[in-house]
């Protein structure tokens, strides 16, 4: 089993460098199904979520090959069929952008429903409302989605909830289709605009991603580009609340700042201290963090994938902060582990209520999914003594290099490995 042991109460320090956005990645890397050709993308990060789907276009008959190590050549002019098992598909969410990108090169997609971290019920109604629209049947046996089509056609689509997921997997699927397709209510996520971005650069006529309408024409065919990924902000928004925490000094560099702005303003009104540079940040805490109700709801809003990070920082300010999941069902179920480390929160369905403390103490601690694995480091890095943080391939599979990134600003963080003990079971 491998675990990170962490001394906390270091002062951080220093520069940091911020990797490729991982939700633009996962979305870029099966798009270029839609090329039949090379593409050659930079800035890709290198986290295990990557490595999953580059194992499944390898599976199908891509080729797949590393110019450096943030570099990757990706090759799709011949894959075989339109098909990702359960056994590929079961490690990550993103997995079904396959079916929006296998729908819109072969109008045929096969692929087994998809895992990913569990925060409540993830449904994926608007997509399939979305490939039905622009013609395709879609069913579900055997423990795979089917969507098929003779041939797709330019629709108007109207998002019944804002969905990252939904809103991507139309656009790819409806890149190729014949004549126009308008997504309403679409969502405005930086990585949906990178990923337009992307597209409009194999050739595609997409308009209007970051707004709430995007328009599609649909085009015969793509071909293969060069495309630099952009910067992650949740990556830049956990190293600002990190330092924000630990009451550091820390310059992120390869961001971008618009991106940050609603973090930024809550760190503002926390009692951080904020300097915006063109494509770096400075996060600076020297006095008391302020206690700050926060929110979250679909960009441009403040991110629920920054709410663990959020919460555990206001855990430590003065005062008693409410925080409100807009976007998911149930993601507070980390709070019981943050408690373990002296954290005072209850929670009450989609509301925390943050009673802050002085000082976090050391405990063993695990990571219930990726983000809250980002907030537990956090936690565990300005609490009193050392921490003990299990389960850590969640944090691996979305923060690139975090332990030597961490250990440059100066935190004493070590990634062990321990013999698994398996416990008789209680009778
Ligand atoms: C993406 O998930 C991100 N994942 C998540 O980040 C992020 O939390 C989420 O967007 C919201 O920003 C990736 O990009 C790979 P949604 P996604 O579809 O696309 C409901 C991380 O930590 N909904 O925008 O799955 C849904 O239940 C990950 O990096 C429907 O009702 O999220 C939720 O309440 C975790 N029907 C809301 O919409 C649907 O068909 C937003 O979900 C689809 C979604």
């Amino acid at each position: 089993m491998e675990k990170y042991i962490v001394c906390g109460g270091n002062r951080l320090q220093g520069e940091v460098e911020i990797s490729g956005a991982k939700n633009a990645a996962v979305a870029i890397i099966p798009a270029t199904i839609l090329a039949q050709d090379r593409c050659v993308i930079e800035n890709v990060p290198n986290i295990s979520d990557v490595t999953i789907l580059f194992n499944i276009l390898k599976n199908i008959g891509a080729k797949v090959k590393y110019l450096s190590r943030n570099t990757v050549e990706i090759d799709t002019s011949y894959i075989a069929e339109p098909i990702v098992p359960y056994e590929s598909s079961r490690h990550l969410r993103a997995s079904y952008y396959f079916l929006g990108a296998f729908l819109g090169r072969f109008s045929e997609a096969h692929v087994s429903p998809p895992g990913g971290c569990n925060f409540g019920v993830r449904p994926i109604d608007q997509h399939i409302k979305g490939f039905e629209a622009l013609g395709a049947q879609v069913s579900t046996d055997y423990g795979f989605i089917h969507a098929q089509a003779e041939e797709l056609f330019g629709s108007h689509i109207y998002l019944d909830v804002v969905s990252v997921g939904a809103t991507v997997n139309i656009m790819l699927a409806a890149v190729k289709a014949k004549g126009l397709t308008v997504l309403e209510n679409a969502a405005k996520e930086p990585h949906i605009v990178d990923l337009a971005n992307f597209l409009n650069s194999m050739g595609a006529d997409i308009r209007g991603a970051g707004t709430d309408v995007i328009k599609i024409h649909g085009v015969d065919m793509l071909r293969g580009t060069t495309y630099s990924i952009i910067p992650d902000q949740i990556e830049a928004g956990t190293y600002m609340t990190i330092a924000a925490a630990a009451g550091g000094d820390v310059l992120i560099k390869n961001v971008i700042p618009k991106h940050l702005e609603s973090i930024t303003d809550k760190l503002i009104q926390a009692g951080v201290e904020i300097t915006e540079f063109d494509d770096s940040i400075r996060v600076c805490r020297t006095g008391p963090l302020k206690k700050v109700n926060v929110k979250t709801l679909p960009h441009p809003g403040f991110p629920t994938d920054m709410q663990p990070q959020m919460t555990t920082l206001l855990s430590i300010a003065q005062g008693t902060s409410i925080v409100t999941e807009g976007v998911w069902d149930n993601r507070f179920k980390y709070v019981d582990e943050l408690r373990r480390l002296g954290a005072q929160i209850q929670v009450d369905g989609k509301v925390a209520v943050v009673e802050g403390v002085p000082q976090l103490t050391a405990a063993p601690v695990k990571a219930t999914d990726l983000r809250a694995g980002a907030a537990m480091l956090q936690a565990a890095l300005c609490a009193n003594g050392t921490s003990e943080i299990e389960d850590i391939a969640y944090i691996e599979r979305g923060y690139e290099d975090i332990v030597q990134k961490l250990s440059s600003l100066g935190a004493e963080i070590k990634k062990v490995v321990t013999p698994d003990v398996t416990l008789p079971q209680a009778q």
